[in-house]
């Protein structure tokens, strides 16, 4: 199952071979994408926590920031990492169901997260129904679609067949579930898809 996958990984995730610069691309990623003013941010599939340093270097960063992860042992990676920051909590559960009551969040973000998902639609339909109105949803990678497909097959396992689409064909998907779209966008070093929750 992909959840004991990722758990198994967790105490070597952060040493694994990633992208170069991480961090600074993470960063650019997020500035491109916060909404100035959020007021509390979801990480959804948030692992170890590669989004909460560079979330808190934004110039205006959120107040709230929850990092959700439905596998127990990437939190308690993330949590005993950022134990010192008040504005992080932590939420053990499956982003297709995320535990919110609707327009919980200014800003909901997926990165790295959304080929390993079962029901693509249905997670991403949830996501916006927990965004205020105005609120944005931005999905990130820091590849393109074609090149984490086929990283996904080299790597086998629980997430040889997780799957990335194009940013065109999930800037449609988001689309059609009412979302209006600001960018969506793929090169070699990046993927971006953002979108806004109608009023
Ligand atoms: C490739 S890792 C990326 C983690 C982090 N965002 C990063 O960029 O380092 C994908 C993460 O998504 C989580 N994940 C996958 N499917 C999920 C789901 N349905 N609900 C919640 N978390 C999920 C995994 O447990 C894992 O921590």
């Amino acid at each position: 199952m992909k959840r004991t996958w990722f758990d198994q990984l967790a105490p070597a995730w952060d040493s694994l071979p990633g992208q170069p610069d991480t961090a600074a691309r993470a960063q650019t990623f997020l500035q491109k994408v916060v909404p100035p003013g959020c007021f509390a941010l979801l990480d959804a599939g948030a692992g170890t926590g590669v989004l909460v340093e560079p979330l808190l270097r934004l110039p205006a960063p959120p107040a709230r920031i929850v990092e959700l992860d439905f596998a127990p042992a990437m939190l308690a990676e993330n949590r005993r990492k950022h134990a010192a920051r008040p504005q992080v909590r932590y939420v053990c559960a499956d982003l297709s169901a995320p535990p919110f009551p609707a327009a919980s969040f200014g800003c909901a973000l997926l990165f790295g997260a959304l080929p390993h998902v079962e029901n693509q639609r249905a997670a991403l339909a949830a996501l916006l129904e927990i965004l205020r109105p105005g609120g944005r949803l931005a999905v990130g990678h820091l590849m393109s679609s074609g090149a984490l497909n086929a990283l996904h097959a080299s790597i086998g396992g629980a997430v040889a067949a997780d799957r990335l689409p194009p940013a065109s064909e999930l800037a449609a998907l988001l689309a059609s579930l009412g979302a209006r779209v600001l960018l969506a966008e793929e090169s070699p070093q990046e993927y971006t898809v953002l979108v806004e929750k109608s009023a």
